[in-house]
């Protein structure tokens, strides 16, 4: 049966670094539960965190129930409902565009949160200043509907920024402090009045900072960050997602069966690219792939990042670095759902664990039960090397999601 295994020592390694940052910095540091939810694992790390940051309400609910503290919302747009909900409970709430923000003013700013002081309002600013590779993942790429382009805000009358006290961006992905560093210098080239305006109490700086990646320069964050909060008075917010689960969690599937075709070895796992792990045909990106045939070369012998219990796993190489080829690939209709071509140190067997690494971020979350293949258990590797495993999914749950 496939099941994704998260480590709970290694949430716990990524979630003390992501305290002493923004400790180190004065910032608070906010989960982002749109990139990771499961909530028996959040439990582990969220005392590190200040709270969470939420897509919309049922993110929001979920830290409301799993994490309290803060619960910062952000969402492209919000239904009058739902933003009536979030009213009761967010702390704080931002918009994604003006005509928004001036529909709901009076709603937000006559809440009586707002009047004590426990809701605050802020905006999503687009710096207009791509860093990113990827269009599909770049929120600044020409034509964007995320944020406010920061020319009509820096333009825009004050009177329509009223109520308004927060500013957010996030334009990073998978980066390290120097795109961040120029992202920064591209909001205060153009909007350094606004920012240092007494109305503006909190700056978000969004996620995709890799912070808990070894080389990552959190020195260099820090010292961003001192200064931030020292010339604008500002309190900084940082929320990430991946950085948070990085190296934490791994996809065990098994062999189901081998076969040539088209000139090809393939190997059919029981798990689904498509349905499993959308990422890697979105992005897209080639995953570590790693097995547990043990062989009598010692150079071939390594471990995912998150370390399992008992058993060596072998690394693959690219198609034909070593002897064995495979395509590996899913049991579903779509001809695309394949891993990629990948080659191992010995033949593979009909019964064979395959490790997919890395797949605990953005994986679990947007899982779905296309063509009813069995959807992975969902299991913690805790801190005695015992394995709990949380949630097991059936026939009901594929048959009852679809209505
Ligand atoms: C507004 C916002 N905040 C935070 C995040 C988390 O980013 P990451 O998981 O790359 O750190 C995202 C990711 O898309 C986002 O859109």
């Amino acid at each position: 049966m496939a099941e994704f295994l998260l480590s709970v020592p290694a949430l716990e390694r990524n979630a003390r670094i992501l305290r002493e940052t923004a400790d180190a910095a004065g910032a608070k540091v906010l989960i982002a539960l749109k990139a990771f939810a499961t909530t028996s694992a959040l439990h582990y790390i969220s005392a590190y965190a200040d709270g969470a940051c939420a897509s919309g309400l049922y993110e929001a609910q979920l830290a409301a129930g799993h994490l309290g503290k803060h619960i910062a919302v952000y969402s492209p747009a919000y239904s009058q409902a739902d933003l009536i909900e979030l009213l009761a409970f967010a702390h704080h709430i931002d918009f994604n565009s003006l005509s928004q923000w001036e529909r709901y003013r009076a709603l937000c700013t006559q809440h009586p949160r707002a009047r004590n002081g426990e809701l605050q309002f802020g905006l999503r600013i687009n710096p207009c200043h791509s860093t990113g590779h990827t269009p599909l993942y770049d929120p600044c790429a020409p034509g964007s509907r995320l944020g406010v382009p920061i020319s009509e805000l820096t333009d825009c009358a004050p009177q329509r920024l009223m109520g308004i006290s927060g500013l957010h961006l996030h334009t990073l992905c998978e980066q390290y402090t120097p795109p961040l560093i120029s992202t920064v210098a591209a909001l205060e080239g153009q909007a350094a009045p606004l920012l240092a305006s007494s109305a503006i109490r909190y700056l978000n700086l969004g996620g995709g900072h890799w912070i808990t990646k070894p080389d990552y320069d959190r020195a260099a964050l820090v010292e961003l960050i001192l200064r931030l909060r020292q010339q604008y008075g500002v309190q900084v917010y940082l929320e990430p997602g991946e950085a948070w689960c990085i190296h934490t969690g791994v996809l065990r599937s098994q062999v189901l069966d081998i076969f040539e075709a088209a000139g090809h070895r393939h190997a059919i796992l029981d798990v689904s690219v498509s349905a499993h792990m959308p990422d890697v045909l979105e992005m897209p990106y080639r995953p570590s792939v790693f097995c547990t045939v043990p062989t009598a070369s010692d150079a071939s012998r390594q471990q995912p990042a998150v370390c399992l219990p008992g058993e060596f796993y072998h690394a693959s190489g690219a198609a034909g670095e070593l002897p064995h080829t495979y395509r590996l690939g899913a049991p579903t209709c779509l001809a695309g759902d394949v891993l990629g071509d990948f080659s191992f140190p010995r033949a593979l067997n009909i019964g064979d664990t395959i490790i997919l690494d890395d797949m605990a971020h953005y994986t679990i979350v947007k899982t779905t039960h296309f063509n009813g293949v069995p959807h992975p258990d969902i299991a913690l590797l805790l801190p005695d090397n015992s394995i709990r495993t949380v949630r097991r999914f059936s026939f009901r749950d594929f048959a009852g999601r679809l209505g």
